[in-house]
Order: structure tokens, then sequence, then C-alpha cells
């Protein structure tokens, strides 16, 4: 059996028709564009790329961006210093400081000066606390973009087993939270877990972020199982593959998400989703 692909293009396209709706109708009863204060810090290739396409998704929504690009010898005390202006300039309704930081800047302190009203990555503690208690205000893009990806396609979490492989602050941890929250029963994997294999063999529901190519192997996979792939990997050849071993996962999965065009499109069009929230709580 050949798993359906579940095409996350398709679907960023169409929350991002929605986005780009909403924010004509505030226009039309006078009330602003949103406004995304978009901070680069640094000269990382992949940053940078990720980084524009946000910029052009908000440009084609009729969001307004700024955008700040700094040198990777730029302060700790500079960058928040950057942060409290745009706390406290009430043009801007969210911030997004992209990762990974230069090696010297503390990103978390960083993640932490941010108002929580304009947290539009959901990184700042307090929003984090606030999806622990199951009263999301900006939920992280990626989880909530995987989470929008299950319920277009007809996948209730509710009484499955959902795994989750990789713990990181971005992805691993807010996703087993999401997915807790739609009352999946939620395991989450990390380097010192054992018999991996096992775990992800009895998934129905398996979300890989580790940043390994093919890292996940296609015969762990339980047949019929939902994989959802955040993971973005350039190959020597220039390539982009995902966490898991596509080729041979498709073909016992029921439902799986291609790299390219599966998450990593859902992940920007939340973004331009929370922007949207951040302005209304603004208004
Ligand atoms: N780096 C990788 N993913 C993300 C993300 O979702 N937000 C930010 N700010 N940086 C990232």
């Amino acid at each position: 059996m050949t798993a359906q692909l579940i095409d996350g293009k398709k679907i960023s396209q169409e929350r991002l028709q929605l986005v780009s709706a909403a924010v004509a109708k505030r226009l039309e009863s006078g009330l602003r564009a949103p406004c995304l204060a978009v901070v680069l810090v640094g000269d990382n290739p992949a940053s940078a790329v990720y980084v524009r396409n946000k910029k052009s998704a908000c440009q084609k929504c009729g969001i307004r961006s700024l955008s700040y690009e700094l040198p990777a010898s730029t302060s700790q005390e500079d960058l928040l210093k950057l942060i409290d202006e745009l706390n406290g300039n009430a043009e801007v309704d969210g911030i997004l400081v992209q990762l990974p930081l230069p090696e010297g800047l503390d990103s978390q302190a960083v993640l932490e000066r941010i108002h929580p009203d304009k947290d539009v990555d959901g990184f700042h503690p307090y929003n984090v606390g606030r999806l622990v208690v199951k009263m999301p205000l900006m939920r992280p893009c990626t989880p909530k973009g995987v989470m929008t990806l299950l319920e277009a396609y007809g996948i209730d979490p509710k009484g499955k087993k959902a795994v989750v492989v990789g713990a990181s602050n971005i992805v691993g941890r807010p996703q087993a939270l999401e997915l807790l929250l739609a009352r999946a029963t939620v395991t989450i994997c990390h380097s010192a877990t054992e018999n991996l294999d096992k775990e992800v063999g009895a998934a129905d529901i398996v979300v890989v972020g580790v940043g390994i190519p093919n890292f996940v192997k296609g015969e762990w996979i339980k047949p019929g199982a939902v994989v959802i792939d955040v993971g973005i990997n350039r190959l020597e050849d220039g390539s982009l593959c995902g966490d898991v071993e596509f080729d041979v996962a498709k073909e016992r999965a029921g439902m799986i998400t291609p790299v390219p065009g599966g998450v990593g499109p859902m992940t920007i069009a939340t973004l331009l989703e929370n922007t949207l929230h951040a302005a209304t709580l603004h208004d």
C-alpha cells in the first residue's frame, strides 16, 4: 500500500487565503493592517531563506512586515534594546526573532524579552505555560501547523497513540502539548530513549523533528500510521530531505507528509495566523 500524501502546500494556501480575507475585512472596517517585525541576526543562509519566505508571505496577505537585519557581532544589550523598542511600538503586532542566534547571544533571554502578546512564535515561557494549562494564547507555529494539517485531513488524535520524536522547544515539546490538548496518548522520544524503533512502531501518529536526514527508518512505521515529518535537511547534492526515510515509510504509512511541501509551508501560514491574532489583541 502506498500512503496518501498530506499536501501542506495546498492546505497552507487555503489558510493564507483566509488570512488575506480577514486582513481585507479589517481594512474595510477601518482597522490597521497587522504588522510583523522580523529580526534576523547574523548570516546563517538557511535562516535568511526562512526570513525571506516569511516576509514574502506577509506581503501576499496584506500584512506589513518590518525587517531588522543585524550583524553577527550584535551585542545582547543592543538586541534586547531593539526588542524593547518593538514592544513599545504600537504599530507592531508581532515580533519574530529568527533562531538560531549566533553564538554568544542568549536566545532564551531574548525570547523572554518579547511581550507575550507580540510573541507570534509562542516561545515565551508565558505562552508555553498557557499551552501547558490548556489555555493557549500564542501557539508555536510548527506544532500548530501540524495540528491544522491533521484536522484538514480528518485525523482526530483523540484516543490515538501519538509519538513525538525530538524534544526541542521549537517542535517536540510544544507538539506533544498540542497532541495532549487534542486528547492523544502522547510519548516523547529523545536522544536518551531506548528502543526507539519499538516506540515509533507503536504509534498511530508519529511526528518527527530531530534535524537528522532519514533518522526514522521506514520499517519502524506501524502499517497505516500517520507520519508527519518536520525535518528539512539539505543534502550535499543540494536536494532537501526530511527526518523520515520517506521512500520506505510511504509504503507502510496510511498518510505521510512529503519534504518539501509538507509541514514547512504550514509553519509560515500559521505565523501569519498568529500575527493576525496578535493584531486582534491590540485593536
Ligand atoms: N528557527 C527554526 N524554526 C523557527 C521558528 O519556528 N521560529 C523562529 N523564530 N525561528 C526558527
